[in-house]
């Protein structure tokens, strides 16, 4: 089942893949070309907590004022802060340039794997697996909030959060191979931030949907459990 999945899945993602100015256009991608880990990175860290609509306009500012990692590095600290101002979250811009002045001091280079990209300020388990997925083809298990929803459903994991964690996990990994290993994560994103939404999913439209063990025992708007608080 898990490589129909794939197949499907990335079939999809190579005609509905969300149009966001940080990703590489599909004709691109397929002769190899790789994003830059710099504005990969800054939307990453953006999009903690903050939703595609919101960063962009941010993204947009901070990549023309800011173009490499070396010049946001050598920004003053208030002129960041102040274009980050809307965004919230104010320790995200602050481990931001942290993280921007180390890599300066690798000669702005970003490092390729995840388990260097984790020692970075900033940079968690999320934010790394992401970049060494998107920007240098590791197979990293890239597991956000939107690839929770789409595993526990796929899967039918009745669990609830936060303990079904370890669990989604080790079902994510089980999908992820090398190949098109940056498409997978974003196609799953993608999957999950416009099909399967945590209310009423389109599983008319989904291209997993027969696959889907929650999908069949009609139980997917109740995937992910949460713990009764
Ligand atoms: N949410 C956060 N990062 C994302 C990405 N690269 N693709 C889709 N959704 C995301």
């Amino acid at each position: 089942m898990c490589q129909e999945v794939r197949e499907a899945l990335l079939g999809w993602y190579d005609g509905h893949a969300r149009d966001l100015p940080w990703r590489i256009g599909p004709a691109a991608r397929a002769r190899g070309v790789r994003p830059e880990p710099y504005p990969v990175w800054l939307s990453e860290v953006m999009l903690q907590q903050t939703t595609v609509a919101a960063v962009i306009p941010y993204w947009r500012r901070f990549t023309e004022t800011w173009p490499t990692v070396e010049a946001l590095a050598a920004a003053e600290d208030g002129a960041v802060m102040a274009a980050w101002a809307g965004l919230g979250y104010y320790a995200r811009a602050r481990n931001l340039l942290a993280c921007a002045r180390e890599v300066a001091m690798r000669d702005g280079r970003f490092p390729e794997t995840e388990a260097e990209l984790r020692e970075l300020p900033g940079i968690g388990r999320y934010t790394a697996a992401a970049i060494a997925a998107i920007c240098f083809d590791e197979p990293a298990v890239v597991v956000d909030g939107n690839v929770e929803r789409v595993t526990s459903r796929l899967f039918a994991v009745r669990t609830p959060l936060p303990g079904a964690r370890p669990l989604l996990r080790e079902k994510a990994a089980s999908l992820t191979t090398p190949v098109r290993p940056g498409d997978w994560a974003q196609a799953v994103m993608d999957l999950g931030a416009t099909i399967c939404t945590p209310r009423s999913p389109a599983c008319a439209i989904c291209p997993v949907m027969r696959w889907c063990e929650a999908r069949k025992a009609g139980i997917q708007s109740d995937l992910p459990a949460k713990a009764p608080k």
